[in-house]
């Protein structure tokens, strides 16, 4: 059903309403379209625009229509141009034209981005929720390694050795600040931009607060003009989509590379994993190789966004229509990613004592030699010296650090006495970095209680807004 038409002579050009055509991606926005109406509804009744048994009739309909659109029993017509118009044609079908009451004071303008503002909230909160969720698998996953070492590395060589639970909780604090992202997103995007009208407001005297408030938003947009341009929230959502995909990318990289057979420190579980359809011995790490590849595409998807908002006149554009795929992409494949990796991490099994005899090659203990010389009142650019002497020893010896002998640690510095042998393993080099943020396991315990409080908080706060928003989902 066309929702204009009066001035025209003649319909547009099959290939013009083929390329303006959007109901094929922006159905998604159909629930939201007439929770939106019907609080539009309210205001019209209560402005006395529109009769009570009008309103009456013309809200069971949109609620029939909720329902049917919802189960799948109403769908878009190869000529209905957007969602708008579909469901315009869906409400006019059941009551007669006079359904088409419900467009006065509203534009399609303030419409399309107050419905993509509750699909984007909705759908922000269901993101949030399964971030939470992979944050859990690896804090437990962290806390089950807490005492099993592995070398950290730094440029992908082995630095110093670290609590494995140290090293998995590094990613539930990335995914913190991507959730305390969506929690400030929020704030900013509760605003609703219902009211006004093409660009500049209505003329009738509808209430922009009430219909805010019935859905959910703390305050109405303050600016009419800015209000139906603005797509901040989805270039927003855009970036902390991508930010989430770029650190599931890098979960994805490790899990490949500690799932390889020269390290084989990571078994993957058969149902987080593929075969081969030529090798039979194959069992591959899918999931992380999707987590790594699809960071592309929501780099790509926020790439697109902004080019399309660069230099964009005020107000609507037609461009604006081009925000939507891109947005769809980038929200589906993130919450079709979060489940399986959280999976694979909670299923992923290590081998304790491959990463252990790992942990002291390639002279991770060296920063604790010139520690020690630091601890007796060496300078630390000569304690420094010192140790890198120790390596060159040990090298040229093939030997250990440990290994060294008391006199060949002493042609290194004269302080180096062998006590220091005590202190030169991997279990005392962890234990011994007890610092808040630091690696030793007691450390690394506090930093997932931590991390598991502030999720409970995060938990809660996602239940609070789903109650606000979604709760206006319930007709
Ligand atoms: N399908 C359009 C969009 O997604 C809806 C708004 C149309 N407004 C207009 N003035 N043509 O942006």
């Amino acid at each position: 059903m066309a929702l204009w038409g009066g001035r025209f002579s003649e319909s547009p050009a099959d290939s013009v309403f083929a390329l303006s055509r959007s109901v094929q991606f922006d159905w998604r926005l159909a629930p939201y379209d007439i929770v939106s109406s019907i609080a539009h509804l309210e205001v019209l009744e209560s402005s006395g625009l529109l009769s009570k048994a009008d309103c009456a009739k013309i809200r069971s309909a949109l609620t029939i229509l909720f329902s049917e659109v919802t189960s799948g029993k109403f769908l878009p017509k190869p000529e209905d141009e957007d969602v708008h118009s579909a469901l315009e044609r869906g409400l006019t079908e059941k009551i007669g034209a006079f359904g088409s009451a419900i467009r006065a004071g509203r534009s399609r303008n303030d419409q399309v981005t107050t419905d993509l503002k509750l699909y984007l909230i909705d759908n922000m909160l269901a993101i949030s929720t399964a971030v939470l969720h992979l944050q859990e698998s690896l804090l437990s996953k962290s806390l089950e390694y807490v005492d099993a070492i592995a070398p950290g590395f730094t440029h992908l060589q082995h630095a110093q050795p670290v609590s494995f639970g140290h090293e998995l909780a590094k990613h539930a604090v990335s995914l913190e600040r991507d959730l305390s992202r969506i929690s400030d997103w929020m704030v900013r995007t509760s605003t609703s931009p219902l009211g006004s009208g093409a660009l500049s407001g209505s003329s009738l005297p509808i209430s922009p607060e009430s219909t805010a408030k019935r859905l959910g938003f703390d305050s109405v947009a303050q600016n009419s003009i800015d209000a139906v341009s603005d797509r901040d929230y989805v270039a927003e959502a855009l970036f902390i989509i991508a930010m989430i995909g770029l650190h599931l990318s890098r979960i994805g990289e490790e899990w490949s590379i500690w799932s390889t057979t020269e390290f084989g420190w990571a078994q993957l579980d058969d149902a987080y994993s593929t075969g081969s359809s030529i090798m039979p011995q194959k069992k591959n790490p899918d999931v992380a190789e999707l987590a790594r590849g699809k960071a592309g595409r929501f780099i790509g998807n926020l790439t697109a966004l902004l080019t399309v908002l660069k230099g964009l006149p005020f107000a609507y554009n037609r461009d604006l229509q081009e925000d939507k795929e891109a947005l769809f992409d980038s929200v589906e494949n993130i919450l079709l990613l979060l489940a399986p990796v959280a999976g694979m991490v909670a299923t992923t099994k290590f081998n304790r004592e491959k990463m252990r005899a790992a942990a002291p090659l390639g002279f991770t203990l060296a920063t604790e030699i010139a520690d020690y010389l630091v601890r007796k009142g060496v300078n630390f650019a000569q304690a420094h010296e010192a140790a890198g002497q120790c390596v060159q020893i040990a090298e040229a010896r093939n030997c250990d650090l440990h290994e060294l002998s008391e006199n060949e640690l002493q042609s290194a510095h004269l302080q180096l006495a062998g006590d220091l042998i005590k202190i030169l393993n991997v279990e005392g080099a962890i234990a011994a970095r007890a610092t808040s943020n630091g690696t030793a396991p007691k450390s690394v315990v506090m930093q997932i209680a931590k991390l598991r409080s502030n999720a409970a908080l995060t938990a809660k706060w996602v239940e609070t807004a789903s109650q606000k928003f979604i709760g206006t989902m319930t007709l």
